[in-house]
């Protein structure tokens, strides 16, 4: 039996956490690379053994680790599953050959046919929103409908972001390119910058943290870390939250910008059948209700509601046509990023 925890350990110190050890190709389990920490996932990885008796072993670690492990490794990776975050991402481990396709009618039923790859080679979990989030005290939220609107020069120094270069904001820009054009996405990228309050630093809850300070009215966030902040064991975060309102911009033709979580079948995978039932589990009311409520997340199904919380930041209308295409467009992205001191 090979020990996951030694081999880790002994190829390098990749992950934050190290779960399980188990079998390379134990009828009864599957291994799974997450881009998350365990404690996040796990309310769904025990509702999957309760329901199968199959159990999960998880090695978490930061996306772009995981892929480097699951090249580095190759046929001999112990990984069945991919459980990852932002399409463009998943698009890459497709194009490396690094995941397979997975034929299944519970999968394609469940998981409408724009947050799919079109070869079936993975599938979207749950949304995220990139957001507007402002100082309720001292912005009017109807300033603020759209991305387009934070180009105001009423907001001038006093929008907080992280780096432009964060492929959480190249993606949203990626979404510009694809549906407005080069021109249009330059002008935005370009007075957006011009409105920030400082030099972009820090994290997504950082900068929700500054307009709490007071140091910026208005900041652009993913959804999630809003609801992070509401259950924060630190009342500093709490606090944060009831300070902040969100915005989930509405009025551009496209709603808001969502990227995904998603998940895939490792080309390596020995536990095949194991690995299509936890990612078809993962696609289930049940699952997609954790989702909504443990994580913060949209579920991707039309027929699962986001539940009472999130359902009190507003109407989400998720521009999900953009999703398809958020790879193709990465690049020129990061070139109007690059030309910008976002
Ligand atoms: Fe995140």
């Amino acid at each position: 039996m090979k020990k996951l925890v030694l081999y880790s350990l002994l190829s390098g110190l990749f992950f934050n956490f190290i779960y399980i050890a188990e079998s390379e190709a134990n009828q009864r389990s599957v291994n799974v690379y997450s881009f998350r920490h365990v404690e996040l996932i796990k309310p769904l990885i025990n509702e999957f053994t309760k329901q199968t008796g199959i159990k999960v072993n998880v090695v978490s670690g930061k996306a772009d680790k995981l892929m480097q492990r699951l090249i580095q490794d190759g046929d001999n990776s112990f990984a069945d599953v991919l459980l990852t975050v932002g399409a463009a991402k998943l698009d890459k481990a497709k194009q490396l050959k690094l995941i397979k396709p997975i034929n299944s009618s519970i999968l394609q039923a469940n998981v409408p046919e724009d947050l799919r790859d079109p070869d079936n080679y993975w599938f979207a979990l749950s949304l995220r929103v990139r957001a507007i989030f402002y100082a309720k005290d001292r912005v009017k939220p109807q300033l603020l409908p759209s991305y387009e609107s934070l180009l105001n020069n009423r907001w001038l120094g006093k929008i907080c972001s992280r780096t432009g270069n964060h492929f959480y904001n190249r993606t949203m820009v990626a979404s510009f390119v694809y549906h407005y054009g080069e021109d249009w996405t330059k002008n935005w990228v370009q007075k957006f910058s011009e409105n920030l309050a400082m030099r972009p630093n820090g994290n997504d809850r950082d900068q929700m943290r500054k307009v709490a300070r007071g140091d910026c009215d208005i900041a652009i966030a993913n959804s999630y870390y809003y609801g992070m902040l509401s259950s924060s064991v630190k009342q500093s975060d709490r606090e944060v939250y009831q300070k902040l309102g969100i915005i989930l911009p509405q009025n551009m033709k496209t709603g808001s910008h969502v990227n995904i979580s998603g998940a895939a079948l490792t080309s390596s995978a020995k536990n095949v059948d194991n690995a299509i039932k936890f990612i078809e589990f993962l696609t289930t009311k049940k699952a997609q209700k954790i989702y909504a409520y443990n994580n913060f997340e949209f579920p991707v199904r039309a027929d699962i509601p986001a539940g009472n919380f999130i359902e009190t930041w507003g109407k989400l209308n998720a521009d999900t046509l953009s999703i398809l295409h958020l790879s193709a467009y990465s690049k020129k992205a990061a070139e109007v990023i690059s030309q910008s001191n976002w």
